[in-house]
């Protein structure tokens, strides 16, 4: 029987690691995260109990951690992002990924996954993401990486993240952590709330404001996701990418009900849906909408990590 997987979960969020691994049935246990966000804290700690928080990760002294055999680490993305400044490593969320290299240099886990924004292979952004590939190389690990998108794996968002795959055994040749896709069979309208709270819904003259300044014509035939950015509805009934709140860049636009348009925000438990989550799997009960849509908008699409974390377990 293979042994059950010993996990640190650092930049934890929600912990999408460990429920990729949950929803995958894979045995593991949680040995010990690093979060800094007292909300997305309250958050894990409703679904993984009595694991230890060793905080900031700059802070951590490795030699101090228990061992573990798989680190994973969705490190924090704004600084690469196309909607952040784009400051990269000249901003300090930008050099997190070398305390990743700091822990994994001394603890050795056999497994590492990391994911970041697909803004990190590109361009300006290209020499840091080499050097991670590089660093991880040097501490000793084989390294395979792709980008996905959630759209590709049953869920309707336009989510293109890369991932970084890296382990100490060898890879079998042909092997890769990279899941299968799978065609859409459910879109936008298969996600979205049945009576959604009339507070999210603007009123007649927000919509008409709205129309006034984009030019669209909210009259859709079935439910579908309004880009206020390019002041667009996508007619492919995929969710743009999910992004903090404060971005304020896309609505639901629903269909008309008698004569009134029907634009709304998105709800906290479609963020939740459409990061692969079922609704009686999580409890979003005592936290405010800012801090839901925020901790899931920077969350791992679970749905996609679960299949991940099956082909990295088929290397056990
Ligand atoms: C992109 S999110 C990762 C989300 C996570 N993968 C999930 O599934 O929800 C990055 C996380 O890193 C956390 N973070 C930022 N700086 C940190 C630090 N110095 N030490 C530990 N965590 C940090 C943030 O609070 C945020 O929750």
């Amino acid at each position: 029987m293979r042994k059950k997987i010993k996990l640190f979960e650092a930049f934890t969020g929600y912990g999408g690691a460990s429920w990729g691994l949950k929803k995958a049935k894979i045995p593991f246990e949680a040995i010990g995260y690093s979060e800094i966000d007292k909300f997305a804290i309250k958050l894990y700690e409703l679904n993984n109990k009595k694991v230890k928080n060793f905080g900031d990760i700059t802070k951590i002294e490795p030699e101090k951690l228990p061992d573990f055999d798989f680190f994973t680490g969705g490190f924090p993305c704004q600084t690469f992002s196309s909607i952040g400044k784009g400051e990269g490593e000249l901003d300090p969320r930008g050099t997190l990924f070398y305390d990743i290299i700091k822990i994994c240099e001394i603890k050795k886990p056999n497994f590492i996954l990391l994911e970041n924004v697909k803004g990190l292979t590109t361009n300006s952004h290209k020499p840091t993401f080499d050097k991670i590939l590089g660093e991880l190389k040097r501490i000793g690990y084989n390294v395979q990486w792709k980008i996905l998108n959630t759209k590709d794996y049953g869920i309707p968002q336009n989510r293109e993240r890369i991932w970084i795959f890296a382990t100490l055994k060898k890879i079998p040749k042909g092997w890769h952590f990279e899941p299968k896709k799978q065609k859409l069979k459910k879109f936008l309208k298969n996600f979205i709330d049945k009576k959604p709270n009339e507070e999210y819904y603007l009123n007649k003259k927000q919509i008409e404001r709205l129309t006034e300044i984009t030019g669209v014509n909210f009259n859709v035939k079935e439910p579908l996701c309004f880009d206020r950015y390019n002041k667009k509805i996508k007619a492919d009934k995929i969710c743009m990418t999910l992004t903090e709140p404060h971005h304020n860049i896309m609505r639901i636009v629903e269909i008309k009900k008698g004569n009134n348009f029907r634009v709304r925000k998105i709800t906290p438990r479609e963020h939740f849906r459409l990061m692969g989550f079922k609704d009686e799997e999580i409890d979003l009960n005592g936290f405010s909408y800012n801090q839901l849509c925020k901790c899931a908008s920077n969350g791992w699409d679970v749905n996609l990590v679960s299949k991940i974390m099956k082909n990295i377990y088929s290397l056990y």
